[in-house]
């Protein structure tokens, strides 16, 4: 059975990217569609990596004053219109509110080895930085199931990497992000065989 990916971003989309590039490669032993990218800002690079993909893209930002629960709403509204089955949290930065039926359906990755470096605040280069300050010697990457407290469901597969002595934050995030090309997809084989 062939996957409809909802891919949700904020950003830069290189996840968004690499799922595309598996999505189309016959030897990647990954059987899925990306039936639709959603950002929540304008103007973002993973818009123009979806559109040189020739996917179907969507502009959701918040409206003034709107609830979680309301903007929810309209996001899954585009999931279902795009078929989509299995939600991807790709570099998404807001909070999202998941409606009944998508529940245990909506996935995100996070660059830090959870339960460690999550929760709000930790995002981006934030997350490398605290890692660093620390002193952990072992960082990673963490693919989890979404429910509504940030980096919190289920752990569905991590993989780590060392950090070096001499590590900037950016030197950190390169190395920790090889390891979520890696994940992201594997979590997904994993997820859609269960
Ligand atoms: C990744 O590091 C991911 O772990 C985090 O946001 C980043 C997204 O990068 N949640 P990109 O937008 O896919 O380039």
């Amino acid at each position: 059975m062939t996957h409809s990916l909802a891919v949700l971003v904020s950003g830069t989309g290189r996840h968004l990217e690499n799922l595309a590039d598996l999505a189309l490669d016959e030897q990647a032993d990954f059987d899925a569609e990306v039936s639709v990218v959603l950002s929540n800002r304008t103007g973002v690079a993973a818009l123009d990596r979806a559109a040189r993909f020739g996917l179907r893209a969507e502009v959701l930002e918040g409206a003034e004053g709107e609830s979680v629960e309301s903007y929810g709403r309209r996001v899954f509204d585009v999931v279902r219109d795009a078929g989509a089955d299995t939600v991807v949290l790709a570099g998404f930065l807001k909070k999202l509110w998941i409606p009944a039926d998508f529940a245990g359906r909506v996935i995100n990755i996070h660059p830090s080895l959870l339960p460690a470096f999550g929760g709000k605040g930790y995002f981006g280069m934030n997350v490398h930085r605290a890692v660093l300050e620390r002193g952990c010697q072992v960082s990673g990457c963490t693919v989890h199931l979404v429910d509504e407290v940030y980096d919190n469901g289920p752990i569905l597969l991590q993989r780590w990497c060392a950090v070096e002595p001499e590590d900037s934050a950016e030197d950190l995030a390169a190395r920790v992000f090889q390891e979520e090309l890696l994940a992201l997809p594997e979590a997904l084989r994993r997820f859609w065989r269960r």
